[in-house]
């Protein structure tokens, strides 16, 4: 299911960003009643065609790991904290030798996100969620601050209030308490394949802990 922004949060952010390089909006998907929501950077080039969060190489890598934990997209709840696609302006030779413009996707600043800010806060406490799986670093920092490292907390079981924009636009802990298991960005290693191996054994840790976890609410 595609979530349905109210007007004035998506305003907000068509004013707060209009002078940065972003182009397009892509809505996260998903169940509203996910066993796990998983929580990306920004849309590239491919989820912004189709619309859809992580359907690019990312993407792909993605699903892949979330069948390793035992789970299907379709129980899942998929966004980004920045809806819209950073990219620079590059000029390089073609291989005519003519210079072409290109726009490459970008991390997006912090700026960027905070000006996502509310409409982020607004969009995870529209879900019936327990458990946030934030992928990369500028993920994890958005929901907990700055100082955190993925390199550092991958695969580790939090369970925290979550940083919220207040009124005045400053970051506070605030609402409820969720479980965080950072994992590293699938991004990240598909250029980094030594992190593979870990990875996999993240992922098969995460399924395994879900599982553990519903049953004991069950029982
Ligand atoms: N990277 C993200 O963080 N989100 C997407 O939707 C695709 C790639």
């Amino acid at each position: 299911m595609i979530i349905e922004y109210p007007e004035k949060l998506l305003t907000q952010v068509k004013r707060a960003t209009k002078d940065n390089r972003l182009t397009g909006f892509v809505p996260g998907m998903g169940s509203r009643h996910p066993r796990l929501v998983l929580i990306g950077e920004a849309p590239g080039r491919e989820e912004i065609k189709q619309g859809r969060p992580f359907v690019g190489s990312s993407g792909k890598e993605l699903t892949k790991m979330v069948e390793l934990a035992g789970l299907t997209r379709d129980e899942l709840y998929i966004t980004s904290v920045v809806r819209s696609r950073p990219y620079s302006i590059k000029h390089v030779k073609n291989a005519r030798g003519e210079v072409v413009e290109k726009h490459p996707n970008r991390t997006p600043t912090k700026r960027e996100v905070k000006a996502f800010g509310h409409l982020f806060d607004w969009e995870i406490s529209q879900l019936d969620a327990t458990v946030l799986v934030p992928l990369g670093n500028t993920s994890l920092q958005r929901l907990i601050g700055g100082q955190a490292k993925i390199g550092d907390l991958h695969a580790q079981v939090l369970h925290q209030q979550i940083l919220h924009l207040n009124a005045q636009d400053q970051y506070e802990l605030a609402g409820p308490t969720y479980w965080i298991i950072p994992m590293y960005h699938p991004a990240a290693y598909l250029y980094a394949r030594r992190l593979e191996d870990t990875v996999k054994h993240d992922w098969r840790q995460l399924g395994q802990w879900l599982q553990e976890q519903e049953n004991t609410n069950r029982r």
